[in-house]
């Protein structure tokens, strides 16, 4: 007999049939009670066992950890907290976990300590929960753009070209790191390299992303990316996971509408969809809160907080205002940023970010039109020559979720970018091309998936959010 999931046995609660379910023990309490998980639903089965008749070395197997097998009635439960339950038949033990040995114990572990056994932590509420979630958000955003005729390219992993001009990139070779050909004047020679020229893996898919929405229209890159960056923050990953959707004939004003229709029909999606797996992780939330001291709590609960952004609209707001708020600002004055605002021009820092989304204006905002030198190359100038129409969607918790922009599509203009940028032409011919051939008005941005993982999750470490981080001087499993 093959096994029913969990989550559909509690959802039909059709008492009176004959059950087979599988799944990992999480307690074991009175040599009677196991309660079961099999990562279907955040909720465990409760199968009783009549200790009586069952055998000796069968009970003693059953511990917290053990992968069982259980065949049994399913009848209404007795005990309170749950609806249904399984009064075992047979029993039978897949997998044997020793109770001494395994770290997974019953009781609260931290989550650095989680961190530390990540090839385990799925097997806990926390992260079984976390996991199901991000599952459901990478469906509907796959969901959301094909239902509106965009298609999904694949673009590169390995590539040459660094498509943020910001020179954080890993270097990808086969070449003898003890011993490398080398040219006569000492330098590393890549025409011995395996694709015989310096290449990396990517930071971005949007130059390539560009090709095809100068061709196909509409299309999303969901692919996974790599920054080299130094940053040991709760918001930066060293191999994150990013959406990035590129649209012919898009100005600035229609990718802002895109981003922001865009993420809260994906939010609301996971409202719907992931109600119990929400409701735990929200009263997680709280009792996490409980510990702060009350002014350092979050004003809204996590439900909230998810239902206030499906409901509300984002506001738009130019770089050069949000300057004014943050140079006028209460803790620019007091001294209370680590990195004063003084002038326009400045780049603005997660601090800026949190405090101009969480304190002003206390709703996702928009940041758009900054100075042409604190941005990629490829964004569109405006037409005051300073300028460029770039965005960022900034949230709360999180600072920036996304960046995007308008391209500069015109040949001459970018081209004179890419000189100012000391981006050598030869090697992105390919991209000028589009500008050369047939070039159009067109957007699009990108999204750290794990940032929003992190926003509807409520974790406050992008660690928690991804299987295996990798950040900087970690890279297990
Ligand atoms: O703002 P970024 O660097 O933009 C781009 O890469 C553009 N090419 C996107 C585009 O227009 N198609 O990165 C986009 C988003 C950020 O807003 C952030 O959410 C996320 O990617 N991100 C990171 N997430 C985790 N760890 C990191 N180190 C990240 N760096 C960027
Ligand atoms: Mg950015």
């Amino acid at each position: 007999m093959s096994a029913t999931p969990i989550v559909s046995i509690l959802q039909e609660q059709n008492v009176g049939r004959d059950v087979t379910v599988r799944g990992w023990v999480r307690t074991f309490r009175s040599r009677r009670f196991i309660a079961l998980n099999d990562g279907s639903t955040i909720h465990n089965i409760q199968c009783v066992v009549d200790f009586e008749k069952t055998d000796e070395s069968i009970l003693k197997k059953i511990t917290t950890g053990a992968c069982i097998e259980v065949q049994g009635d399913l009848v209404k439960s007795q005990g309170a907290g749950q609806a249904v339950e399984v009064i075992a038949k047979n029993i039978i033990v897949h997998g044997e976990s020793d109770p001494e040995k395994f770290p997974l114990q019953p009781k609260k572990h931290s989550l650095e300590f989680l961190r530390e056994i990540a090839h385990l932590r799925p097997r806990t509420q926390t992260f079984g929960a976390v996991f199901r979630i991000r599952h459901y958000l990478s469906f509907a955003i796959h969901e959301y753009f094909h239902k509106r005729g965009f298609y999904n390219v694949h673009t590169p992993i390995i590539t040459g070209s660094d498509a943020e001009g910001a020179g954080e990139m890993f270097r990808v070779t086969t070449m003898d790191a003890a011993n490398p050909p080398k040219n006569e004047d000492g330098s590393i020679n890549y025409r011995e390299d395996f694709f015989e020229k310096e290449v990396n893996l990517t930071v971005s898919g949007q130059l390539e992303a560009e090709l095809f929405a100068l061709s196909l229209g509409k299309v999303y890159t969901f692919g996974p990316t790599f920054r080299a960056e130094n940053s040991n923050t709760s918001r930066h990953l060293a191999e994150f996971w990013m959406i990035e959707p590129e649209v012919a004939f898009a100005n600035l004003s229609d990718n802002m509408d895109l981003a922001e229709d865009f993420l809260r029909s994906i939010i609301r999606s996971a409202i719907a969809n992931c109600a119990d797996d929400l409701a735990f992780l929200s009263e997680r939330l709280q009792n996490e809160e409980k510990q702060l001291p009350a002014n350092e709590r979050s004003a809204m609960s996590l439900m909230e907080r998810l239902q206030f952004v499906a409901d509300n609209g984002f506001r738009r707001v130019s770089y050069t205002e949000a300057i004014d708020i943050l140079k006028n600002s209460k803790p620019n004055k007091k001294g209370k940023f680590q990195y004063p605002i003084e002038n326009w021009g400045a780049d603005l820092q997660s601090e800026h970010e949190r405090f101009l989304v969480e304190k002003h204006f206390k709703c996702p905002v928009i940041l758009f039109d900054y100075p042409a030198n604190i941005k990629a190359f490829y964004m569109r100038l405006n037409e005051d020559g300073k300028t460029v129409r770039a965005m960022d969607v900034l949230f709360p918790g999180i600072g920036e979720i996304i960046g995007g922009s308008q391209r500069e599509e015109r040949f001459d203009v970018l081209r004179q970018k890419m000189a100012d940028f000391n981006i050598p032409e030869e090697e992105m011919n390919w991209y000028l091309d589009t500008r050369r051939f047939g070039s159009c008005v067109h957007s699009g941005f990108g999204l750290g998936f794990e940032r929003l993982v992190q926003f509807v999750t409520g974790m406050g470490n992008i660690r928690d959010v991804i299987p295996f981080p990798r950040t900087p001087g970690n890279c297990e499993f």
